[in-house]
């Protein structure tokens, strides 16, 4: 291996589960993963999309298995299919996730709705923690990632169960981050801003991915350049390596500042200078009636 490889494979001999890795943020990061040099099984339930990727990217580097991370016995079992298949578990992603009905007004949110998207956001990245935890605790190390959303950080009209699903997944992040570092097991998540994915068109009804992007753009406050699936693919090879060895408990927003930027602030502004404007045209109408009477 030439020297320069070995630089930038920066995963070099680390075992990943993804889940949710058969598309969008997801698949953009398995890709990444391998690129690295790791050995990364994808944790999916679309099982075309997760076999392709397999047939993309070489077999002996990623596989597939279906696993709803609802259901426990799945999860177990894609734990325990990485480890059998290539000998340990380094990096777990709980990335896996879903909007739910785009409805943003709690008095027609339906329960059930609500129910699913806990069930995959929240006790889906549950059961992935907790079981990887099972094998990473006797390694004495590990990394687990969870996907959150900028949803975790501000509020921008997404329905009640995806942000409060993504709080909690902020929140279990830090709590697992102070139970499990004794054990070497470094925690963390990642917030991305929208990223013009599969989810976040199916949600708009936009099936332009740079109509998407032009969206995004435009409410954008870091502007000459747009949020891509590899943007949040890089902060998950960073949390993932060794780079972030001391690095436990944050809540990474990739976001260009976004969620330090209060856009309303700026509709005041406008609604101020619009206001200015209606006083000085009313006052230069009775101006000029007075002269003209
Ligand atoms: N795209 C965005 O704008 C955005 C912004 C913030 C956060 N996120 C989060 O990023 C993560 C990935 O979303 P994405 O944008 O890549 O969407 P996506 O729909 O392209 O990918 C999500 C993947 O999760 C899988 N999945 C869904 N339910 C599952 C289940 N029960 N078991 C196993 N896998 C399941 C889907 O099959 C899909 O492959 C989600 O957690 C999402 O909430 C996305």
């Amino acid at each position: 291996m030439s020297s320069e490889s070995s630089v930038t494979k920066r995963l070099d001999g680390k075992v990943a589960l993804i889940t949710g890795g058969a598309s969008g943020l997801g698949e953009c990061t398995a890709r990444l993963f391998v690129k690295h040099g790791a050995k990364v099984l994808i944790a999916d339930i679309q099982d075309d999309l997760g076999h392709s990727l397999c047939q993309d990217l070489g077999p002996e580097n990623i596989s597939y298995v279906q696993c709803d991370v609802t259901c426990e016995s799945d999860v177990e079992n894609a734990v325990n299919m990485v480890v059998s298949k290539y000998g340990k578990l380094d990096i777990m992603f709980n990335n896996a996730g879903i909007i739910g009905d785009n409805e943003v007004r709690v008095t027609d949110t339906s329960t059930d709705n609500f129910k699913r998207v806990f069930d995959i956001n929240v006790l889906g990245g549950f059961l992935g923690a907790k079981h990887a935890a099972r094998v990473m605790v006797p390694a004495k190390k590990g990394c687990i990632l969870f996907t959150s959303s900028l949803s975790s950080k501000i509020s921008y009209g997404n329905p009640h169960a995806y942000k409060a699903s993504k709080h909690a997944v902020t929140g279990l992040t830090k709590s697992l981050s102070v139970e499990l570092g004794e054990h070497g097991i470094r925690v963390n998540c990642i917030s991305p801003h929208a990223t013009a994915t599969p989810l976040f068109q199916k949600t708009l009804g936009l099936f332009d991915k740079k109509k998407g992007e032009e969206m995004i753009a435009v409410s954008a406050v870091l502007k000459g350049t747009v949020l891509e699936p590899e943007d949040f693919a890089n902060a998950a090879l960073y949390l993932a390596s060794d780079e972030a060895k001391y690095v436990s408990g944050v809540n990474l927003p990739i976001d260009g500042g976004y969620c330090l930027s209060n856009q309303s602030w700026k509709l005041g502004f406008a609604a101020l200078f619009s206001i200015n404007q209606q006083v000085l045209c009313f006052t230069f109408s009775i101006m000029f009636l007075n002269k003209e009477n």
